[in-house]
């Protein structure tokens, strides 16, 4: 019968769940579609004798409505699902977030030059690929000085053979400080920080690269004894208040007279141990006063102006306040060495 086959329809309507929208997409059509089964029933309405067709009619549009409701319900509880599903769960513990230590050579660089500022240096900068009158002829190396050597400098390598002997990786940082002579009337007072090249073999003490710092002073009636004030107050800011210094002889052929500086052992205060080898002194830097040479290849007159200049190596400063073993430490990237770093920012 008609009647009984609508109520089966319904009662298995009524029944239908669906878990997602695929799913509930496949239960349309099975019923309501224009092959589905509700649709079926209606096909066979002619076949209805006509005192029944009235409630027949009733019957069959209320089964309709019924599933058209119950395909509309299911998929509002489909959307609810999915919604839930891709709800963010704010009781998950987080994703801890790696927060990057600065590079000690650049935390030592920040803090030399902090030095330096409130002493009224101000920062120059000049290109690592230079050419052999900022590195060496402008700075009164002679021609047939060692350091020209292929042993000791890269030379860049060019066709042109001319060039070849004249574009090389700077050595020093001084480079710099002949490129402001050259731009700028004194008085002059800058530090120059930058990386420079040596044609070293890689080990525990020695790298093919390094950073320095180098500072210039150039005024009227600059003396020695300016130099070693600010010196010895640049050594008590770095290592603290009851650093000495001491400051031994030396040759640069940028400067005349030359010395070298010592600190006193930060280890044991001057007493001598192991780390200074019981001479109670540690070096950390070159300097002197500018051979005029130098003053008068940047257009600078020597005869009114003098100056003076420093240069010291952050990898050895760093190894000295940080007691660091390995050079190579610091081009490794090995973020175990360099996260013991992050309490000294
Ligand atoms: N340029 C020297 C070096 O690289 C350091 C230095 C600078 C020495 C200035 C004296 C004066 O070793």
């Amino acid at each position: 019968m008609l009647l009984e086959r609508i109520e089966a329809l319904k009662a298995q309507i009524s029944e239908l769940t669906a878990s997602n929208e695929e799913a509930l997409e496949a239960l349309r059509i099975k019923y309501l579609s224009k092959k589905g089964e509700v649709t079926a029933l209606f096909n066979e309405f002619r076949n209805v004798s006509p005192e029944m067709k009235r409630e027949f009619g009733q019957k069959l549009n209320e089964l309709k409505n019924f599933a058209t409701e119950k395909i509309n319900e299911l998929r509002e509880t489909c959307k609810a699902q999915e919604k839930e599903a891709n709800k963010i769960d704010i009781t998950r513990p987080a994703t801890p977030e790696v927060v990057g230590t600065r590079h000690p050579l650049s935390l030592v660089r920040k803090e030399i030059i902090d030095i330096f500022s409130r002493l009224g240096f101000t920062l120059a900068d000049g290109p690592e690929v230079e050419d052999d009158w900022h590195v060496f002829s402008a700075l009164n190396f002679a021609a047939d000085h060692p350091a020209r050597d292929m042993q000791d400098t890269f030379f860049i390598n060019q066709d042109d053979k001319e060039v070849q002997r004249n574009i090389i990786l700077r050595s020093h940082t001084s480079s710099v400080q002949v490129r402001t002579m050259e731009r700028q009337k004194p008085p002059i007072r800058i530090i120059c920080p930058g990386r420079v090249y040596r044609n070293e073999a890689i080990t525990a003490r020695a790298h093919c690269f390094f950073h320095q710092i180098e500072g210039l002073y150039i005024d009227k009636n600059v003396s020695f004894a300016d130099l070693k004030q600010v010196l010895l107050l640049f050594a008590q800011e770095l290592f603290g208040k009851d650093t000495k210094i001491r400051l031994r002889p030396s040759y640069f052929p940028f400067t005349e007279p030359s010395a070298e500086m010592d600190v006193s052992c930060m280890l044991c205060g001057g007493e001598g141990c192991g780390f200074c080898k019981h001479t109670g002194w540690v070096e950390i830097l070159g300097c002197g006063m500018v051979d005029p040479n130098v003053l008068e290849s940047c257009g600078i007159d020597s005869k009114v102006y003098s100056g003076y200049a420093f240069g010291l190596g952050i990898e050895r400063i760093t190894n000295l306040k940080y007691m660091v073993k390995d050079l190579r430490m610091f081009s490794e990237n090995d973020v175990r060495f360099l996260n013991e770093f992050q309490a000294a920012h």
